[in-house]
C-alpha cells in the first residue's frame, strides 16, 4: 500500500502591511481593542493587481523547490480558497497550474473556508493511498481583502491576505506517513459566517445589493463560542482515535482566527506554550492559507524538524472543521 508523506512547505506573504492604527482611521476601533480581543497587531494586504493565483504560485514554487521533486512529477494540484480569481470558473487551481507550467495535471478548487487546507490534505492523502496519484501540490491562498467590508469593524480588523503550499508524495515507509485526517461539516450554522454574494441561494436584486453582498458577514461572538468548542473536540477525538496524547505532539498548528480562541483551546487541551504555534498577531486571519502559513513560519525559523509530529486543527465557514496528525517528512 502507498502512504502519503508531507514532504515540504512554502508560503507567500504580500509586502504591504495594514496596522491596527491604520484601521482605527477607517472604522470606530482602536489598537487596544483589537489587540485585547483578537491578538492581531497587523495583517498583510495583496497589491491591487495581485491575485489569489499569483500568491498561490509564489508559495507553490517554494514548496516544490523544498520538496526535492521535479515539478514535472506533480500529477495533481488542489487549491483551497474562498477568494478565487474568478467567481465560478475557471478554478484558481487551473490558473496556478498553468502559471507554474505543470502541463496536463488534474487541477481543481475546493471551498471549505478556514478548514480548506485540512480538507485538501485529506483529499491528497486519499488519492495517494488509492494509488491514483503520486505527487500532489496542495495550496491554500486567499485575497480576503477583496471580500472584506472595510466599513464593518466586526470583520475588517480580522482578515489578511497570503498563501501557503505543501507537496504530498507517495511513500512506502509508514513512519513518514500522514497518520490521520478528520473532516466534518454542519450547514445548519451556515448563517454564522457567509458571503451572500448573488449565488442561486441569494440572487442580486440591484447593483447596490450586489456590491455589499460580495463581502464577508460574520456573527462573531456566536462563531467564537462554536469555534472553541469544535476545535477542542476535534483534537480530543483525533488523539483518542490514534492512541496519542497531547505530550506526543511537537507542534500544534490551529487555524489562526483569534488569539483568545487559540489560548482557550490550548489550555483546554493542556498544551504547553512551546507546543502551540501562533502567527495571528502578524498575519491576522487568512482563512484557508492560515495553517500552511503557520507551518511555514516554524519551518523558516528552524523550529520544525524532520520527523516531528504536527497536529493541525481548523474551523470555519460552512460550518466546517477538521484536524490532522502529520509527521513532517522532508526527503532531505
Ligand atoms: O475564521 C473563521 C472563524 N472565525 C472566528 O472564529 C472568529 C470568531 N469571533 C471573534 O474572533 C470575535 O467574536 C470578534 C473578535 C469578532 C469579536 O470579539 P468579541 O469579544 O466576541 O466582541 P463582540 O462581538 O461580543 O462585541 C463586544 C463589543 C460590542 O459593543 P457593545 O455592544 O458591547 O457596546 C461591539 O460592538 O465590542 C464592539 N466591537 C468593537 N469595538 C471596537 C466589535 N468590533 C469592534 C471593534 N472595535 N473592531
Amino acid at each position: 500500500m502507498a502512504y502519503a508523506a508531507f514532504r515540504s512547505i512554502g508560503a507567500y506573504v504580500p509586502s504591504k502591511i495594514l496596522t491596527n492604527e491604520e484601521l482605527a482611521t477607517m472604522v470606530d476601533t482602536s489598537d487596544e481593542w483589537i489587540t485585547k480581543r483578537t491578538g492581531i497587531k497587523e495583517r498583510h494586504i495583496a497589491g491591487e493587481n495581485e491575485t489569489t493565483s499569483d500568491m498561490g504560485v509564489e508559495a507553490a514554487k517554494l514548496a516544490i523547490e523544498r520538496s526535492g521533486i521535479d515539478s514535472s512529477e506533480i500529477d495533481m494540484l488542489i487549491c483551497a480558497t474562498i477568494s478565487p480569481d474568478y467567481f465560478c470558473m475557471p478554478s484558481t487551481a487551473t490558473i496556478i497550474s498553468t502559471k507554474l507550467g505543470l502541463g496536463n495535471v488534474t487541477a481543481f478548487d475546493i471551498s471549505a473556508a478556514c478548514t480548506g487546507f485540512v480538507y485538501i490534505l485529506s483529499i491528497a492523502k486519499a488519492f495517494i493511498e488509492s494509488g491514483m496519484k503520486k505527487n500532489i501540490l496542495i495550496i491554500g491562498s486567499e485575497k480576503l481583502s477583496a471580500i472584506t467590508d472595510y466599513s464593518d469593524r466586526g470583520t475588517c480588523i480580522l482578515f489578511g491576505d497570503g498563501a501557503g503550499a505543501a507537496v504530498i508524495s507517495a511513500t512506502d515507509n509508514k513512519d513518514e506517513a500522514i497518520i490521520d485526517v478528520h473532516t466534518g461539516a454542519d450547514g445548519s450554522y451556515a448563517d454564522l459566517l457567509m458571503t451572500p454574494n448573488g449565488g442561486t441561494g441569494s440572487p442580486h436584486d440591484s447593483l447596490e445589493q450586489e456590491a455589499k453582498s460580495c463581502f464577508m458577514q460574520m456573527k462573531g461572538n456566536e462563531t467564537f463560542k462554536v469555534a472553541v468548542r469544535t476545535l477542542t473536540k476535534d483534537v480530543v477525538e483525533i488523539l483518542a482515535d490514534n492512541n496519542l496524547n497531547g505530550t506526543d505532539i511537537n507542534h500544534f498548528v490551529p487555524h489562526q482566527a483569534n488569539y483568545r480562541i487559540i489560548k482557550a483551546v490550548g489550555d483546554a487541551l493542556k498544551l504547553t506554550q512551546k507546543q502551540v504555534v501562533i502567527t495571528v498577531e502578524k498575519y491576522g486571519n487568512t482563512s484557508g492559507a492560515s495553517i500552511p502559513m503557520a507551518i511555514n513560519d516554524i519551518y523558516e525559523k528552524g523550529i520544525l524538524k524532520k520527523g516531528e509530529l504536527i497536529l493541525l486543527d481548523a474551523f470555519g465557514g460552512g460550518l466546517t472543521w477538521g484536524s490532522a496528525l502529520v509527521p513532517f517528512s522532508p526527503l532531505k
